[in-house]
């Protein structure tokens, strides 16, 4: 008789593989592993902060007590046209935080990006001059920040005004005001709320040294002029690779030296590769590698890559004040963008991950 000798060989090694009765996943928040004082947050759609996605809210209540708005707070959302604020989703934004005692983040007051042109446009069709610009953002700031006062713990209040070389970005808000605006900006912000934390927020911080210097130099600039900042954020749109977690190790060192707290903002991330414009609205081909499902070996290694980030994390417990997750679910990230990327901790039905255990079970041995 022929013996099969992979069922075989299977049988012996089973027993040495089988898994504990309870994974982590199934018995832990995220919420009660982080150390004490840790927020540990999530960027939410409005079908979340609505309740319309029942699935995601019940893990975003389990595991996280801080929340961000992954685009309800933006300018555009805001006050779409001048003098037009809308606050109707933005309330519930803000409601479903304060329902579930969770810290309740404001994003972003001054950005380049999600911004309407009426902002920056002047009367010739040219930029707006400066006091005029200065008044708009004024305006926005004051009537947003000063709505949710008491409410929101902490704003981004510039979002990403730098190049990677770490030179100014020359955003119409810079060309408009000049390289003051982000000391505006933060002036504007503590007038309208007090109490409020104040943050700048940027990504590749951790991968370019020179950009995390120019980061510094307008921490400084503005603990220099007496104005309030209390964190920086690192955004932390990651790859399997890079930062290493050498780099992350070394930003989070550098940017705390300020005296400033750290924090990671906006993390996930990207296993897909850099891909080219589409063609005829599909993905280019081989571009979309992950369509049908991730590979086992590449789930280890997000696995690794998120317990080996939260290492670090770790190792700087009491300069680390919150890390927040860019979305629940795969399914929910902006980073699919047609493609079917696996950025997260939970996967497209919901379910948590490998990365999720691992995370868990690094928190769990902290
Ligand atoms: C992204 C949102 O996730 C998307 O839904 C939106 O289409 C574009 O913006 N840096 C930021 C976030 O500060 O606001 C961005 O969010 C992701 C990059």
């Amino acid at each position: 008789m022929e013996i099969d000798r992979r069922a075989f060989a299977r049988a012996l090694i089973a027993p040495l593989v089988v898994l504990p009765a309870t994974t982590p996943a199934a018995a832990v928040a995220l919420r009660d592993l982080v150390p004490g004082g840790w927020l540990i947050g999530v960027a939410i759609n409005q079908n979340q902060s609505d309740g319309r996605d029942a699935i995601a809210v019940d893990l975003v209540t389990t595991h996280f007590n801080a929340i961000s708005p992954e685009n309800l707070l933006k300018f555009q959302s805001v006050q779409p046209q001048p003098g037009a604020f809308t606050f109707d989703a933005q309330d519930r934004y803000v409601a479903f935080g304060r329902d579930r005692g969770m810290a309740v983040i404001g994003h972003t007051l001054v950005w380049h990006s999600q911004t309407p042109a009426w902002v920056w446009a002047g009367r010739d069709g040219g930029l707006a001059d400066r006091a005029t610009m200065l008044e708009r953002m004024r305006t926005h700031i004051t009537t947003l920040v000063g709505r949710y006062k008491g409410q929101i713990r902490g704003w981004d209040v510039v979002n990403e005004a730098l190049n990677d070389d770490g030179t100014l970005r020359d955003s119409p808000w810079r060309r408009g005001i000049g390289d003051d605006y982000i000391a505006q900006a933060f002036a504007f912000a503590r007038q309208a709320d007090p109490g409020a934390e104040l943050y700048y927020n940027d990504y590749n911080l951790a991968t370019r040294p020179e950009k995390r210097a120019g980061a510094i130099r307008i921490i400084r600039d503005l603990q220099q002029r007496g104005l309030r900042i209390d964190a920086v954020g690192e955004q932390g749109h990651w790859r399997l690779e890079s930062p290493t977690t050498l780099e992350i190790d070394q930003a989070i060192s550098d940017l705390r030296a300020t005296g400033l707290k750290v924090m990671v903002t906006e993390l996930d991330v990207n296993l897909l590769p850099q891909a080219g414009p589409p063609t005829r609205g599909q993905p280019p081909p081989g571009s979309n590698p992950y369509e049908n499902g991730l590979p086992d070996d590449v789930q280890q290694a997000l696995a690794k890559r998120y317990a080996d980030a939260f290492r670090v994390f770790l190792k700087h417990r009491d300069d680390i004040t919150r890390v927040t997750f860019w979305g629940v679910s795969d399914g929910d990230s902006w980073l699919n963008r047609g493609r079917a990327n696996h950025p997260l901790l939970w996967d497209r039905q919901r379910q948590p991950k490998p990365a999720f255990d691992e995370v868990a079970k690094v928190l769990m041995a902290k």
